[in-house]
């Protein structure tokens, strides 16, 4: 028997002025589509932005349904659209920001289970880490240099060989 420790490093920014432009350019591309977002039912927007490496940026935001688990969150619009209309083309990074019609959210919004899933399938595909940026309405932005940090012990296509 061993025990084992799983660790990973997080940067953590006062505020979105604390990142570099081209980061800070990205969150308010993901600000800009959360205020877009179709969020009746939660009244919880959500936007997320894709960095590509040909400089494409792809935004996707919630969409909800009265049928509730037919939704789709912010970051899996924006990846799926990318698989879609980018095939072949390397993610670099993903900014994620959201906040409530009810209340301010000023904590960073961290991506749910389903969507660390489907991004690390992108990641574990094109084999290039994707750096996450996440942020509420206000307040710290946390940074992450690869969606497998976010997901250990994640379920990948080695499994199904
Ligand atoms: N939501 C996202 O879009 N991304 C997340 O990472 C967490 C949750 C959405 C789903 C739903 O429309 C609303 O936020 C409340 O859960």
């Amino acid at each position: 028997m061993r025990k084992q420790n799983i660790s990973f490093d997080l940067t953590v920014f006062d505020s979105i002025e604390e990142l570099s432009v081209d980061e800070k350019n990205l969150m308010l591309s993901a600000v800009a589509s959360r205020k877009k977002a179709y969020a009746p039912y939660s009244n919880f927007q959500v936007g997320a932005a894709l960095l590509l490496e040909n400089g494409e940026v792809i935004v996707g935001n919630n969409q909800e349904n009265a049928c509730y688990p037919a939704g789709l969150c912010a970051e899996r619009v924006a990846m799926f659209y990318a698989g879609a209309n980018f095939p072949g083309v390397v993610i670099k990074a993903v900014a994620i920001s959201a906040t409530s019609i009810n209340h301010i959210v000023d904590k960073p919004a961290a991506p749910c289970g389903n969507c660390r899933q489907s991004m690390s399938e992108y990641e574990v595909k094109q084999k290039q880490n994707i750096a996450i940026l996440m942020m509420g309405e206000i307040g710290e932005v946390l940074k992450c240099n690869a969606i497998a940090k976010i997901l250990p012990l994640a379920f990948d296509n080695s499994f199904l060989d």
